[in-house]
């Protein structure tokens, strides 16, 4: 008798016990990590280059975390540059302060200093990415951040048996910080890069290049996940698996309904993760990406970076033969229609709570511009066709960002001086947006500008390209937000009949959307976080001329509608 009750007991314990421990499991955690910026020789194209680097690598660590977990990441600059990161999708619900764009929410973290940036990642899953937003630093500045379901979650899709996050980058057989100086100072576009990499290999198509090809490995019947993440520059690209189908399952940390596909096309900044079956023959594929190139009459990189899908029971090529891998058949340079196809395929996977009764109603041109440049102006700087300088805006205004405060601190205490809230909520003047714009409406104004939202305001942004000087999509990307995404088409938006292509049912979920090209898009989000966030061209060269503006989103009422206090060690300028 007595021994029953004992083990009963200890039965009762262990089921305490147990259940302690599952509790335990589900409690979010806090991750510290050490960000050291420093220069670090990296070989690439036959030749070395001092490159910028977090602890050392390219690309930098990725960040694993579970959905509300909390990230402490100390960045320590030991590079000659000015840096900051930026936590690119990040919804940085009240901690504005951490959300690192040069500028808008912080002053750079100055050579020899550090600065800690602290965030909960809440009610997101998926791939996002960090990187670099301090001039072009993050050419070589940048890595993967995945959410992972809460512990004990699972996916709304089959468990995959690998998952492997692959970083399209951009290379440049020079220092990038260099090479966009040199546009700054003459005023025409940057030189293009030489390669395209896949977690920073440009792969067997480039010189020097083929001993280090990314290797992705799987075994015959396997269904993995490959996180797919353009980092690169200036450039959108198509993305393709020989003989392999994709299904795309989520993007920008959010799911979607999962559709099929051989090509994916995603703007710098976009994320897309994808399901592939191995079910071919059991060899090599190449897994390719190359250029989506909207714009005419712009030069571009034209190469083709490659990884290589293995199976690990291919057999091993004899020896002295070199079979290469088959080569995924990518659009052409130029396909519009493809990448349309694939940017309008995206659904919520369920239907979604999209605002109705809007309050703040915007319309924003966005596009390139030309400055012309003086008479008595020096021609070396005047380099862009016909003696001008490229520049690039937002409703006619081209953004500069300020350079003795950032515009959060400004808010925050007050400063006057340091920008205005007049940005439009409409371009000064209504013109064919998309057709043979007339050269007096080329030249923008130069300002620091924001738009000021109420707590809680609903927003709808009517995202309208241009052709002024050339049209081209524009990956464009909203910090502090994921938005819907309604609706987009080509033309000039028509308030009259396009309403009625708005998707109010299931809508994706984004951060960042590739604006087609002579087109128009129609977001929505509500304006529920509190700070300045920065909304631009994911193209850093169109970040540079001026294409970005900034909301100002007011504290609503009470504590959990504030912003918090910055952090003690916010870098001053
Ligand atoms: Cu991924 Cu403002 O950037």
């Amino acid at each position: 008798m007595e021994a029953m009750s004992s083990i009963a007991t200890l039965l009762h314990s262990f089921f305490l016990l147990s259940c302690l421990f599952f509790l335990a499991n589900a409690i979010p955690k806090t991750h510290h990590h050490d960000f050291v910026v420093q220069s670090t020789p990296v070989k690439r194209l036959c030749n070395t280059q001092n490159a910028i680097t977090v602890n050392g690598q390219y690309p930098g660590p990725t960040l694993e975390i579970n959905n509300g977990d909390t990230l402490v990441v100390k960045v320590i600059n030991r590079a000659r540059y000015n840096v900051t990161i930026h936590w690119h999708g990040v919804r940085q619900m009240r901690t504005a302060w951490a959300d690192g764009p040069e500028f808008v929410t912080q002053c750079p973290i100055r050579p020899g200093e550090s600065y800690t940036y602290r965030f909960t990642v809440q009610g997101q899953e998926g791939t996002l990415w960090w990187h670099a937003h301090s001039s072009w630093l993050r050419a070589t500045v940048y890595g993967a951040l995945i959410i992972h379901p809460r512990e004990g979650d699972s996916y709304p899709f089959q468990k995959p048996k690998r998952e492997t996050p692959l970083l399209l980058g951009e290379w440049w057989d020079a220092n990038p910080i260099d090479v966009v100086r040199e546009a700054t100072r003459t005023g025409g576009g940057p030189n293009i890069s030489d390669a395209y990499t896949i977690n920073g290999q440009p792969g067997d198509l480039y010189n020097c290049s083929s001993k280090e090809t990314v290797i992705v490995p799987v075994d015959s019947g396997e269904t993995n996940l490959l996180r797919v993440v353009n980092s690169a520059l200036n450039q959108q690209l198509f993305f393709s698996i020989a003989n392999h189908k994709m299904t795309v399952v989520g993007a920008d940390a959010s799911y979607v309904k999962p559709f099929t596909t051989n090509t994916l096309m995603l703007g710098p900044g976009q994320t897309t993760d994808v399901l592939i079956t191995a079910d071919q023959t059991p060899s090599r594929y190449y897994i390719a990406a190359r250029a989506y190139a909207s714009a005419q009459n712009v030069p571009f990189d034209n190469t083709t970076t490659t990884a290589i899908l293995e199976y690990k029971s291919a057999p091993c090529p004899a020896k002295g033969t070199s079979i290469r891998p088959v080569l995924p058949s990518l659009p052409a340079f130029n396909d519009t229609a493809t990448a349309t196809k694939f940017s309008t395929s995206f659904r919520s996977p369920r239907k979604v709570e999209v605002p109705t009764t809007i309050d703040e109603s915007l319309f924003f041109t966005v596009g390139l511009g030309v400055n012309t440049c003086p008479s008595g102006a020096n021609a070396n700087t005047c380099q862009a066709p016909n003696r001008t300088r490229f520049t690039a805006s937002m409703n006619n205004v081209s953004f500069v960002l300020p350079s003795n405060f950032s515009l959060l601190q400004a808010h925050h205490q007050g400063v006057p001086g340091v920008f205005t809230t007049d940005f439009p909520a409409a371009p000064p003047v209504k013109f064919d947006y998309t057709g043979n714009v007339s050269r007096s409406l080329w030249q923008p104004i130069p300002g620091t500008k924001v738009y000021k939202l109420k707590y809680g305001s609903k927003v709808q942004v009517v995202i309208q390209g241009t052709s002024i000087s050339t049209a081209e999509n524009h990956p464009i990307h909203l910090h502090g937000y994921d938005f819907y995404i309604l609706a987009e088409g080509f033309g000039n938006y028509n308030p009259k009949t396009d309403t009625s292509k708005f998707n109010l049912v299931d809508p994706p979920l984004r951060n960042t959307v590739s604006l087609p090209v002579k087109g128009w898009a129609v977001i929505r989000f509500v304006a529920d976080n509190p700070g300045v966030w920065l909304m631009h061209c994911h193209l850093d060269v169109h970040i540079t001329w001026g294409l970005a503006m900034a909301f100002l989103v007011e504290n609503g009422v009470g504590e959990l509608e504030s912003l918090e206090p910055p952090p003690a060690d916010l870098p001053v300028c």
